[in-house]
């Protein structure tokens, strides 16, 4: 592709949101990131995550749902608009944003059934199915509504005093205001209930009263529930007309509930760039103020497109611009393959859950920005060393970019013929796109730096005693676990299986539910073939985020997956396993092939390392060498042992 064919015109054409003028089609959603105070007042840490996106030349940052009363706080140190004595730290934020070029909004919101207080409070006293609050919510008193929509307007005039140029009504993902539209949670007998779209529209109308006719509001619009009787595309329509009608400027269409999360922020599983596109055109059809919409976006191909086409107006970027905040400034330049990709893991909204500040598991700076706005301010190495990095998986591949980066000599020693380490198992499986992406960005950008590659290369301490490196940094990953279980030599490996290794029959059992059995199941199931997972503990998928969770077993559901879960094996033969129940009881389930997928332990070569340890005082083991984890954790070491160095 030419330069010239790189444009993204219609991305970068400037619009108009109200009086407001943005200097391009390009978005930042909101997201909670749990950095504010626990009183959710603004701080260094949240002042730098909008710095460095802003900075990246995003054209409108919407801030993350903010809540207007202390009723409606949504997730621990998540930012609070409901009282006057936040308005001066807000104004530095809007101040700082601004300096930079884009323009800001603050999402206002009460998070209703879904709030992380003792007493959740709702439209009626019906909670959520799948992730019920700890309590059944109370229903609100008529005045208490009509209290609330001053709390609403209140905030308006807030965010305006405090600089925001626009505010975002949050109507979507299952919150209080979608609460009201939702036919699932909205059984009111009195006027809200009658009139289900009357909460939101005398919300927007008392900010235009507060805040003045001409100060824009947008309003995430809840386009589907995802849930049978929940909202439709049909009725959101009708919603955002008469929402129109009362003022909205421009619509943000969105969907889903706390109960499909997975929908809300879709994992890989789900792939489609522009997740909420189809609904947001039929919303455009019928109103004339600008429509924003997106989901999964990492190529601004399809967002260009979609604005070209007339589908949306403008594209949110979400989890794109955590993953690699210059995206707006690399595309206007045209510098598609240094995007670092999202790879749709959820392990950033999955840190809000434990609850714990968001991170995210490609962007080691993601929380961090307040040390290091980005990797331009990385500091240079005092001494300039000679750093050995044996293994080429993303830990020694981040550790190898790092360190390059800030003045190192490397070389990158791997022992096969390719880099990527235990991805490469699985880098061509429908659902592993975004990882391969991961790869080939991290091979384009060490090929551009100083690095010096060596594949098909073992390290052994001759080497390390010739070459005499300043700093060993071993990154030789892991290897399966094999568990002591009577007849364990009847089975296959996970990983021979994803590798076309070893053919396998119609009727598998996988023993483990961990990520890797699931999804091995899931590839198998879309083979055609009978699949069982029998997994000893009472989760399948446990340690990931909870939209991953719930993708992954709607999809093993609809592929008719028999899951067994607390049932550990005790046995294995040639073509069955002996798994005992919940109860002791012994049952038998037969299959023609066994899969083994229980975990993996660490690779690590001792006398490499006592040898390494010979040489320097400077070793250091990283990734999986050190304990077999996620990406998330390969990669923070590989960057901080770099910044180490
Ligand atoms: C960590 C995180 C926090 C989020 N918090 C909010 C929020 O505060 N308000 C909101 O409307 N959506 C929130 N979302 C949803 C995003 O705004 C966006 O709609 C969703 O992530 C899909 O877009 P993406 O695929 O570009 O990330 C959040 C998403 C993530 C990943
Ligand atoms: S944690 Fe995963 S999903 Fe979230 S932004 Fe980073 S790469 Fe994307």
């Amino acid at each position: 592709m030419s330069q010239e064919d790189l444009k993204f015109n219609n991305l970068f054409k400037e619009i108009s949101i109200g009086k407001v003028q943005l200097r391009n089609r390009i978005v930042m959603s909101p997201m909670v990131m749990c950095y504010a105070t626990s009183q959710g007042e603004i701080n260094e840490q949240v002042l730098s995550h909008f710095e460095a996106r802003a900075r990246g030349g995003v054209g409108l940052i919407i801030v993350e749902s903010s809540y207007v009363h202390p009723l409606g706080k949504g997730f621990e140190s998540e930012i609070a608009i409901d009282r006057d004595s936040l308005i001066p730290t807000l104004h530095m934020l809007t101040n700082l944003v601004k300096v930079y070029g884009s323009a800001i909004a603050i999402q206002l919101y009460h998070a209703g059934i879904q709030a992380c207080v003792e007493q959740p409070v709702g439209p009626s006293a019906i909670g959520r199915k799948v992730f019920p609050s700890p309590r059944t919510p109370r229903e609100l008193t008529t005045t208490e509504v009509e209290e609330l929509v001053e709390y609403f307007a209140d905030a308006a005039l807030r965010a305006k005093k405090a600089g925001f140029d626009m505010v975002e009504v949050h109507g979507s993902h299952g919150y209080l205001i979608a609460e009201f539209l939702s036919p699932l949670t909205n059984r009111r007998t009195d006027k809200y209930g009658a009139d289900k779209i009357l909460f939101a529209y005398e919300i927007i109308r008392r900010i235009k009263e507060k805040c003045g006719e001409d100060y824009p509001i947008l309003f995430r619009l809840a386009s589907c529930e995802f849930e049978e009787g929940g909202i439709t595309v049909d009725y959101a329509k009708k919603i955002a007309k008469r929402l129109e009608d009362a003022g909205v400027d421009a619509f943000d269409i969105t969907g889903g509930t706390k109960d499909t999360s997975d929908h809300i922020i879709p994992p890989a599983y789900y792939e489609t760039q522009g997740y909420f596109f189809k609904n947001a055109y039929e919303i455009k059809k019928v109103v004339n103020v600008p429509v924003i919409s997106g989901g999964m976006i990492i190529d601004p191909n399809i967002a260009d497109e979609a604005i070209g086409n007339g589908i949306v107006d403008l594209v949110f970027i979400g989890r794109q611009l955590l993953a690699d905040p210059e995206w707006p400034k690399k595309v206007k330049e045209g510098k598609l393959n240094e995007i670092r990709p999202c790879t749709a893991c959820d392990e950033c909204i999955g840190s809000i859950s434990l609850p714990a500040p968001v991170i995210c598991s490609v962007n080691p700076l993601k929380g961090f920005e307040y040390k290091f706005l980005n990797e331009d301010e990385l500091p240079k190495a005092e001494t300039r060393k000679k750093v050995f990095i044996v293994g080429g998986g993303v830990a020694g591949l981040e550790a190898a970019r790092i360190s390059s980066m800030r003045g190192h000599d490397v070389i990158l020693f791997e022992e096969s013929n390719v880099l990527g380490g235990i991805t490469n198992l699985v880098l061509n499986e429908k659902y592993k796109t975004r990882i391969k992406k991961l790869i080939e960005w991290y091979i384009n950008v060490l090929k551009s730096s100083k690095v010096t590659i060596k594949t098909n290369t073992k390290v052994t301490p001759k080497i390390l005693k010739e070459e005499k490196p300043d700093v060993v940094i071993l990154a030789t990953g892991s290897e399966p676990l094999i568990p002591k279980i009577p007849g364990i030599e009847n089975c296959v490996l996970a990983e021979d299986v994803f590798a076309g290794k070893v053919n396998v029959g119609n009727n598998i059992v996988i023993i483990g539910g961990g990520l890797v059995g699931c999804e091995l199941a899931l590839k198998l199931a879309e083979e055609g073939k009978k699949v069982t997972i029998v997994e000893a503990l009472p989760l399948l998928a446990r340690d990931e985020p909870r939209q991953c969770r719930l993708a992954i077993l709607r999809l093993l559901q609809k592929l008719e997956v028999n899951i067994l879960t607390n049932s550990p094996v005790v046995e294995i033969r040639r073509e069955s396993v002996d798994i005992v129940d919940n109860l002791g009881k012994r049952a038998t389930i037969y299959a023609d092939t066994i899969v083994l997928s229980v975990g993996r332990i660490k690779r690590l070569d001792n006398g490499l390392l006592e040898s390494a340890k010979s040489i320097t005082n400077e070793v250091y083991i990283i990734g999986d060498a050190m304990k077999p984890r996620k990406i998330k954790d390969a990669i923070r070491e590989g960057f901080w042992t770099a910044i180490s160095i």
